[in-house]
């Protein structure tokens, strides 16, 4: 049994915000919550320019300044996993322990890099809700999409009201986000690692290897759940992420 109960801040993905967590944060309601929305999304201002990895990890240890909090435990999803390797970079005496949900720590790839400017292009011409309708056949897993209409009403709407500020700005911010794979060896605190086994866009094949190079990390696949595994599973995932945090001694 852990001996306190640690701060949690959870970080959304790409094109989402803190009504992804919404299940957690109202699940685990024994620990200290935090969910905000990054820079561009949703409820936070939307500058033209500015983003990147680093911004971001800046603006979130500001939250854990205003929230009182000296250190939690960071919870990311896919682009929150891309930031959370940037604070374990810039703010690792922030850092308690690290959840990496459906992310991955490689770069973007050439092809990836040009599938970003593309999508960058139709959010200027067309807005978020044209992004959203092209990335929810991938972010759901196929039994979301299948059986789950209303997770899958709750997704569009959420990726529609991204502001394009926001979007673009995210996706400048993915596409030039560095290697940290190379990081990977040297994470020192209690990680749990969680995967979607339907989730093409951070495989869970790749999430295990991921797992295994981390000194000490504990690996979940979470059984028909795509790229958002912790809404389209939000029972499994909390009862993992309980499992986790009860069970962990954080430093
Ligand atoms: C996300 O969920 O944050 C995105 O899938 C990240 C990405 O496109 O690489």
């Amino acid at each position: 049994m852990a001996e306190t109960y640690p701060a949690i801040l959870f970080v959304h993905g790409f094109p989402f915000d803190h009504e992804q967590w919404r299940p957690q944060v109202t699940g685990l309601s024994r620990w200290r919550c935090i969910a905000p929305d990054l820079r561009g999304f949703h409820g936070g201002a939307a500058p033209t320019g500015g983003y990147a990895m680093s911004v971001y990890a800046d603006d979130l240890a500001g939250v854990l300044d205003r929230s009182g909090i000296d250190r939690a435990v960071w919870c990311g999803l896919s682009m929150g996993g891309y930031i959370l390797f940037e604070v374990l970079r810039r703010h690792p005496e922030r850092v308690r322990g690290v959840i990496l949900c459906d992310t991955k720590a490689e770069p973007d790839t050439a092809e990836a890099k040009a599938g970003r400017d593309e999508l960058i292009r139709v959010a200027q011409r067309d807005g978020a809700a044209a992004i959203a309708e092209r990335l929810l056949p991938k972010v759901l897993g196929t039994t979301t999409r299948a059986r789950r209409p209303e997770v899958v009403a709750m997704v569009r709407a959420m990726a529609s009201r991204l502001k394009v500020a926001g979007l673009v700005g995210a996706l400048q911010a993915i596409r030039e986000r560095p290697d940290s794979g190379p990081q990977l060896e040297n994470i020192g605190v209690p990680t749990l690692v969680l995967g979607g086994s339907e989730d093409e866009i951070s495989p869970a094949a790749g999430m295990r290897v991921m797992a295994q190079r981390i000194g000490g990390a504990k690996y979940v696949e979470v059984p028909e759940a795509g790229h958002l595994a912790p809404l389209e599973r939000p029972e499994l995932v909390n009862e993992a992420l309980e499992d986790f945090l009860l069970h962990t001694s954080f430093g």
